[in-house]
């Protein structure tokens, strides 16, 4: 059962957690957690030796009694003790002291959307285990719409993009309901590693996933649309040799090889507007793609999408924040119900 937004109002706090990130918001407070979604223990102790930005750092550099955890894959927890252990450790002893000493305890969480029932007893677990005696679930469309100033309540079509780390979620959306949705397992994850099998095949050169990001940066500006520079220069190490060396990257490649990661997002773009009624089309051929998530600042994917599709498209304000600031509004109770009452 969805929650009602009258549900959401009695809610303390709301989490959105990500594949790449966790955010909390807490009601009266504003968002006071937008971390990475890793957690660094010792094996030997099975102490939590670090979580966060921290603990990203950490990836792929650590003696072999660190192991660096993510326990929320693909949108869903998959180790629900790790998943609280760091959402404590991010909250810190002030926040959290501050949460438990409501009596009635209540949270939201968001949910990808058709999420399946394991996976939302995940969600609702690991914000029991902060001490939450309710939980409310949130579908991650409608939180992002709402968060990104969509006019969701109104009986207009408003279409969103939710371009998460795993996944990409389209749908159109009107008077506060989805009426088509699509979900597809390919986000900025995908895209980064094309660009990292692009190098290792093309240029025999390894690239660690977290220099991928200096690497879009690089191609940024209007970098992986065809305005950019043609040729980068990216520093990794040889395949063969192990040692270090540059290469100059081809752009115009770069940008064939994550094509095939976005070719999946456009697909649902088409079935979404195919299954969806004449008359909600038409009201988004003026209104276009409204693009939330992290993946949506990957240089150049919203040109991508106005040649693809014909319709114009915006990206929002903040884009990777827009799940739980849209959360956070419903908490606040500053969205007006609409109110579908019996015509007498
Ligand atoms: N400036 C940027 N340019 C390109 N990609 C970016 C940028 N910033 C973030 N990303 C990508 O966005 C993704 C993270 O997006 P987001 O924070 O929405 O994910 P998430 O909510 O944790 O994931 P999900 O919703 O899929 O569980 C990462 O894959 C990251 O590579
Ligand atoms: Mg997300």
């Amino acid at each position: 059962m969805p929650a009602t937004l009258e549900q959401l109002r009695r809610c303390h706090f709301a989490v959105d957690l990500g594949a790449a990130r966790t955010r909390v918001y807490v009601k009266g407070t504003g968002l006071v957690v937008d971390q990475p979604s890793v957690a660094a223990m010792n094996t030997r102790t099975g102490a939590l030796i670090a979580v966060g930005e921290l603990a990203e750092k950490m990836t792929g550099r650590t003696p072999d009694y660190i192991r660096v955890v993510r326990p929320v894959s693909g949108g869903t927890v998959v180790d629900i003790e790790m998943a609280q252990r760091m959402l404590r450790h991010l909250l810190g002893d002030k926040m959290r002291r501050a949460l438990r000493r409501k009596p009635f305890l209540r949270g939201a969480v968001c949910t990808p959307h058709n999420a399946d029932p394991l996976a939302q007893r995940a969600a609702i677990e690991t914000l029991v285990g902060l001490g939450s005696r309710r939980v409310e679930l949130v579908d991650t469309l409608i939180a992002a719409a709402v968060g990104c100033g969509l006019p969701v309540e109104q009986p207009e079509a408003s279409m969103i993009m939710v371009c998460g780390a795993a996944a990409t979620e389209v749908a159109v959306l009107s008077l506060g309901n989805i009426v088509t949705a699509e979900r597809v397992r390919v986000g900025g994850e995908a895209v980064d590693h094309a660009i990292v099998q692009h190098l290792r095949h093309e240029h025999e050169l390894m690239l660690p996933s977290q220099n991928v990001r200096p690497l879009q940066l690089a191609l940024s500006g209007n970098g992986l649309t065809s305005h950019g520079p043609a040729a980068t220069e990216i520093h990794g190490r040889d395949v063969c040799t192990g040692l270090a060396r540059s290469v100059l990257v081809d752009t115009a490649a770069v940008r064939d090889a994550i094509q095939t990661p976005l070719t999946a997002v456009l697909d649902s773009i088409g079935k979404v507007l195919r299954d969806c009624p004449p008359d909600l089309v038409a009201d988004l051929a003026d209104r276009g793609i409204m693009m939330v998530g992290g993946s949506a600042l990957l240089p150049g994917f919203d040109d991508m999408l106005r040649q693809a599709t014909s319709m114009p498209v915006h990206i929002a304000e903040r884009p990777d924040v827009c799940a739980v600031q849209g959360l956070g509004t419903m908490l606040e109770g500053r969205v007006e119900p609409l109110e579908l009452d019996p015509v007498t």
